[in-house]
């Protein structure tokens, strides 16, 4: 059965730059739409990112790829899982008392009705997120920017072709599982 524990993670200690960051979001102009989805994407700066203990000590840790999310306000970002280079993310939603949701989906409880659970972002904390199980966001009143940075490459399977990026079919969520506990440990050691 779909656990909390199972799909995220809290992590112990606060952002230091989350207004730095929301500032910075809400001056950008032209996001770039990222394929067909509501998604819009930019590279975190690096200059107020550095500034931060736990970003700085994630970096320093091999956690890479770090970008900002966007979506639009009355827009759902579909169910979905991340592909195999990214079995789990760290993300940082950069605001307070938006109105979007964020949801795990799990097994079928009866025909159509699905087990679903919700990460309630609380302000200012980093979450640890098992992106390989089927997640999704409703985002119903204005702009949305989610920090988010990637695990260490040695989580990417050996298999992985970054060129041909497509295949989903290789997804395991008991696999999932244990690359989220050894996530979570990690950073568990790392007081984070
Ligand atoms: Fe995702």
């Amino acid at each position: 059965m779909l656990k909390t524990s199972d799909c995220y993670y809290e992590l112990k200690t606060r952002s230091e730059v989350i207004q730095e960051l929301s500032d910075w979001c809400k001056a950008q102009t032209g996001w770039s739409q990222w394929r067909w989805t509501t998604f819009m994407l930019k590279e975190a700066p690096l200059e107020i990112i550095e500034q931060d203990t736990v970003i700085r000590k994630l970096l320093d840790n091999g956690w890479r790829a770090p970008f900002i999310m966007k979506n639009y306000p009355h827009s759902f970002y579909s169910f979905h899982v991340d592909k195999e280079n990214r079995p789990a993310a760290i993300n940082l939603l950069l605001d307070d008392n938006v109105n979007s949701h964020t949801y795990f989906l799990g097994e079928s409880l009866y025909k159509a009705q699905f087990r679903a659970l919700e990460l309630k972002y609380r302000y200012g904390y980093y979450y640890l997120l098992n992106t390989h199980i089927k997640h999704g966001v409703f985002n119903l009143q204005k702009d949305r920017y989610v920090f988010s940075i990637s695990p260490p490459a040695e989580y990417i399977p050996e298999w992985w072709d970054e060129k041909a990026g497509k295949s989903k079919d290789n997804i395991v969520t008991r696999d999932s599982l244990k690359v989220f506990s050894a996530l979570k440990l990690g950073l568990q050691e790392l007081n984070l």
